[in-house]
């Protein structure tokens, strides 16, 4: 076996990349197609999970951002700025970093979750929070670095991102030896949805794969322009990395569903809560809770008959459920050590 090359040297020949370019990599890519036993009992298809969070830094941020900064260093910039979630800036701190670049993220205040947090911090980032939502702090970015040309934008917004993000749909379809009837994902900026698009279009095209799967995109009750056909003004949802209001690929995420006969839905917070349960007490994954928007997405258009029983099923699960304690433990009660003594381990065990 040789090892994983990351998703650069992987499909090289599939992506827009200058032959003398030196990959900036973390051999990313590569996520396991997991076989969901549970989830396909329950609704009679054969779902499978992609599983995004066991990329380097936890999130598939990481295929988008070996090309961002791999692009941005071919072009000689120095420095980098994103806005924010907390994904991104985590893979875009940690790739400035192995590239040896200056890598700035724009935040919107109280609103990331800690793991996230963490890797940007370690990853020697500049943290800047603004007073405002995720689409400030995107326009914020826009605007700073057309003023200040200098500094790269790695946002999705940037097309080298879209075509690194799309190679998980060729690893799907490599896995399975072929597209899947239905892809279910988190929407939130809807760069992904518009990767995972174009990377089935790419196969089709090339008559590699015979069929392209319907997109189903899953955004959370609170933050659903897409669904309601308009920006929000005030996204709020539990699921921090999907809070946005006003998506930049609007368009692509529309020809996406479109052009695949798909669908856009919401979740409500308490439904992401309990497919991000599910999801971990059933199949052995912890996710973050915007990631279970894909399950939760499922389930719910299973139920209402949006797709037959039979059918094959991905979904992807964009990030590690370790980027979130906090949500984890919410409502956790406290627990109360004991002495060190079998009898008391039986005794919490309630055996007799
Ligand atoms: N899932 C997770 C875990 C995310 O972090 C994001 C986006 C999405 C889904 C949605 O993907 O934006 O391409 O539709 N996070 C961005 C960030 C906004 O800043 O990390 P999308």
């Amino acid at each position: 076996h040789t090892p994983w090359p990351g998703l650069i040297e992987a499909y090289r020949d599939r992506l827009a990349i200058g032959p003398d370019w030196e990959p900036v990599t973390l051999r990313e890519g590569g996520t396991p197609l997991l076989p969901a036993a549970h989830l396909s009992e329950i609704t009679g298809c054969d779902v499978h999970l992609k599983v995004e969070g066991l990329n380097p830094t936890g999130s598939f941020k990481d295929r988008g951002m070996t090309m961002a900064i791999t692009d941005a260093k071919a072009r000689g910039q120095r420095a980098v700025l994103c806005a924010s979630t907390g994904n991104t800036s985590a893979s875009a701190a940690a790739y400035a970093a192995k590239a040896k670049m200056t890598c700035a993220v724009l935040i919107p205040q109280g609103k990331i979750a800690m793991g996230k947090l963490a890797q940007a911090v370690m990853h020697g980032a500049r943290i800047i929070q603004v007073e405002g939502n995720f689409d400030d702090c995107l326009e914020l970015a826009r605007k700073t670095t057309a003023e200040y040309p200098q500094i790269g934008l790695v946002n999705s917004v940037n097309p080298a991102r879209i075509e690194g993000q799309k190679t998980a749909a060729f690893e799907i379809c490599d896995a399975l030896g072929k597209a899947p009837d239905v892809h279910a994902l988190p929407v939130g900026n809807a760069g992904n949805i518009t990767a995972y698009w174009r990377g089935y279009s790419e196969y089709f095209a090339d008559g590699i794969t015979s069929v392209r799967p319907r997109m189903l995109g899953v955004q959370a009750a609170g933050a659903a322009p897409l669904v309601h056909g308009a920006p929000v003004k005030n996204p709020e949802t539990i699921a921090t990395a999907i809070r946005i209001g006003s998506p930049a690929s609007w368009h692509g995420a529309m020809a996406a569903k479109d052009e695949s006969g798909g669908a856009f839905r919401a979740a409500t917070d308490e439904e992401l809560l309990e497919a991000y349960r599910l999801i971990a007490a059933t199949e052995g994954v912890f996710v973050e809770p915007a990631s279970a928007a894909s399950v939760a997405g499922l389930l719910a258009a299973r139920k209402e008959g949006w797709l037959d029983a039979g059918l094959t099923v991905v979904c992807t699960v964009t990030g590690n459920g370790l980027k979130d304690p906090d949500t984890a433990l919410l409502g956790m009660p406290a627990v109360q050590p004991i002495p060190v003594d079998p009898a008391a381990v039986a005794s919490a065990l309630e055996l007799d």
